[in-house]
């Protein structure tokens, strides 16, 4: 792991990032991902930002929500991306109960995504309620990402993916979560499906940046899962999605290209196969001749 690169994006950068400022001027750029190759790929095509999420759930594993994802499983995948790393931040998304029940817990689990999976920091999704935890953390030298709005590990209690912020009192309590993860020392703010304005006032509002998904081009950073992206998912993709490539028709189109020949005996060619040295060769030679009369 070469962390020592002189462009490597630190926490500190990060937060100077805040509307627009600090060495790379301009939008925070972050993706997720969740095995070594599309973490080399997005390291080396400059992402500042690899949040390994717990949407590998849905994304990788096929769960309906991220809930089932356990800390065996981000861990298996974190130390896999954090092993790309060269320039990136990389950041693990903590799952479902590795937080919820102390700050005790919340502090030894995040630790492990430092000191097992090589992560840089970790998330933790939630405003007021979980601020003391987020704090907690914070406080063992552990940077935090909030994330509020729509938080996917409250899918049962929110009744499903829905778009948060609609009305006045839901934006007050938007802007007193955002202002109770940033108090409580959260590095930057992920937010997640809500109204484009709401994701202005939020971020108008803390001194963090916010890095939206859904939240509209007021916030200081954007995110997308990359599976979305370059269109490797079955189903459609939400509205804040913009696809940049079709991977699954190609992947398609190569598959069903080496398929065809393979049954019509094009594949492997003898480039694509190897050789034997003469003396066998001849032997092999000899005994086809054998066979043959
Ligand atoms: O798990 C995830 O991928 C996330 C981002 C989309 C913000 O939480």
């Amino acid at each position: 792991m070469s962390t020592s690169r002189r462009d490597k994006v630190t926490i500190p950068e990060i937060r100077a990032r805040k509307g627009g400022a600090g060495r790379d001027a301009g939008r925070i750029v972050a993706l997720t991902a969740y095995d070594h190759p599309t973490a080399c790929i997005l390291d080396d095509a400059g992402v500042d930002l690899i949040l390994v999420g717990d949407s590998v759930g849905n994304v990788v594993l096929g769960h309906e929500t991220t809930l089932p994802v356990t800390m065996d499983v981000m861990l298996h995948h974190t130390a896999a991306v954090a092993r790309a790393r060269t320039r990136a931040l990389v950041i693990a998304d903590m799952p479902f109960l590795s937080y919820h029940t102390g700050s005790a817990d919340a502090v030894r689990n995040a630790g492990r995504f430092i000191q097992e999976a090589g992560a840089e920091g970790v998330k933790i999704e939630g405003g007021r309620r979980r601020a003391p935890i987020v704090r907690a953390i914070v406080e063992a030298d552990i940077p935090v990402m909030g994330h509020i709005g729509l938080t996917p590990q409250s899918f049962n209690a929110l009744g499903g993916y829905r778009v948060q912020g609609r009305d006045a009192t839901a934006v007050d309590a938007l802007l007193d979560d955002a202002r109770a993860v940033e108090e409580a020392g959260a590095f930057c703010l992920v937010l997640e499906a809500v109204p484009a304005e709401v994701g202005s006032l939020i971020t108008r509002t803390v001194s963090i940046p916010t890095i939206g998904i859904g939240a509209g081009s007021g916030c200081d950073g954007q995110i997308l899962v990359l599976h979305d992206l370059v269109g490797l998912a079955r189903t459609a993709p939400a509205r804040f999605v913009r696809r940049y490539a079709d991977l699954s028709a190609a992947m398609k189109e190569a598959v069903a290209a080496w398929s065809a020949d393979v049954r019509a005996g094009a594949f492997p060619s003898d480039r694509e196969s190897y050789a034997s040295p003469p003396e066998l060769r001849e032997r092999l030679e000899g005994a086809r001749e054998k066979a043959r009369s």
